[in-house]
C-alpha cells in the first residue's frame, strides 16, 4: 500500500507510478483520515509519500503517520521537495514508531510560490522530466527491495526544531489576500482539506488562524484571485 498526500498533484503522481509499476495501490492518507480508515491488514510493501513543508511533514501527515495501524516487512518513504527535503524522514520515522528501511527524496517543482517561481513552463517541465529520471531510479530500488538512506541534502537532523517554528509561521492564514477577480465560485472552500475557507457574501473567507498551507486553494482556483506573498508573479501549478 502507498499512502500519500498531495496538493499540487507531485506526491500523488509519484505514488500512482509506484504503484502501477509494482501492481500495488495508492491511497490518499486524507481521504483516509476523512472516512476514520486508520487500521489496515499487514501487507508485504508500505510506502509513504509526503511533500516537504518547512523542513518537515505537513500536518496531516503527521497526523495520520501517528494513527495509522499496519504492520509491513518493507517500509519506504520519499519525500518530494523543490530545495531540501530538510528532516521529513525524522519526523516520518518519529509518528510512525519503526524504522524506515529506504529513504527517498525527488526534486519537483516547488509550490510554495509565494517565495518560488514556477511562472515559466519549460522551466518547470525540464524540473519534471529530471523528477521523472529519477523516480525510475527509485521505482527500481524498490522492486529490488534496496535498503538504506538515499535521500539528497537533508540538513543535520538537529536542526529539526526549525520546523516546527517556520510551518507555525508560515502557514498563518492571514497570509492569503482575494483579487478582485473571484468570481465566487466556492471550490476554494470546497476543497480546502481543514475547511478553513467560508464563502461568505460570495467571497472566500479564511475562519481558521492557520491552517495546513497546501496551497491548494492558491493553485486550483480558476481565476488565480488568492495570493500569498509574491505569488502572483510566480504563476500557479499543478502537476501535468
Ligand atoms: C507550505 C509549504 C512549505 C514548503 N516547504 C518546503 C521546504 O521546506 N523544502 C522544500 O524543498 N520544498 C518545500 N515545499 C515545496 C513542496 O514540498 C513541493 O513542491 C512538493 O512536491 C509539493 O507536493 P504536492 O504537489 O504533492 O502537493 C513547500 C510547499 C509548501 C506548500
Ligand atoms: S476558487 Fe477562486 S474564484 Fe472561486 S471562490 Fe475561491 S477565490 Fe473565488
Ligand atoms: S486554506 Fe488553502 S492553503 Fe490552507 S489548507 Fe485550505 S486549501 Fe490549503
Amino acid at each position: 500500500m502507498i499512502f500519500y498526500f498531495s496538493s499540487t498533484g507531485n506526491c500523488r503522481y509519484v505514488a500512482e507510478r509506484i504503484a502501477e509499476a509494482t501492481g500495488d495501490s495508492a491511497v490518499s492518507m486524507l481521504e483516509c483520515l476523512q472516512h476514520r480508515q486508520l487500521e489496515f491488514p499487514d501487507c508485504e510493501v508500505l510506502g509513504i509519500v509526503s511533500p516537504t513543508y518547512a523542513w518537515g511533514l505537513p500536518d496531516i501527515v503527521d497526523v495520520f503517520l501517528r494513527h495509522v495501524r499496519i504492520r509491513s516487512r518493507y517500509v519506504f518513504f520519499i519525500a518530494t521537495y523543490g530545495t531540501t527535503p530538510g528532516n521529513t524522514a525524522y519526523f516520518a520515522e518519529k509518528y510512525l514508531g519503526r524504522t524506515l528501511d529506504a529513504k527517498f527524496s525527488i526534486r519537483m517543482p516547488d509550490n510554495f510560490t509565494p517565495w518560488f517561481d514556477l511562472s515559466d513552463p519549460d522551466k518547470v517541465a525540464a524540473t519534471n522530466a529530471k523528477a521523472d529520471e529519477k523516480l525510475r531510479k527509485v521505482i527500481a530500488q524498490i522492486r529490488a527491495k534496496e535498503t538504506g538512506d538515499f535521500m539528497q541534502l537533508e540538513p543535520p537532523f538537529f536542526t529539526w526544531p526549525v520546523h516546527r517554528t517556520a510551518y507555525a509561521h508560515l502557514r498563518k492564514t492571514a497570509n492569503f489576500r482575494v483579487e478582485d477577480t473571484c468570481i465566487g465560485c466556492g471550490r476554494c472552500a470546497k476543497n480546502c482539506p481543514v475547511h478553513a475557507i467560508q464563502m461568505q457574501n460570495g467571497k472566500p473567507v479564511w475562519v481558521k488562524e492557520s491552517c495546513t498551507m497546501c496551497l491548494g486553494c492558491l493553485h486550483h482556483c480558476p481565476k488565480f484571485a488568492i495570493q500569498y506573498g509574491n505569488s502572483q508573479k510566480h504563476g500557479q501549478y499543478h502537476h501535468p
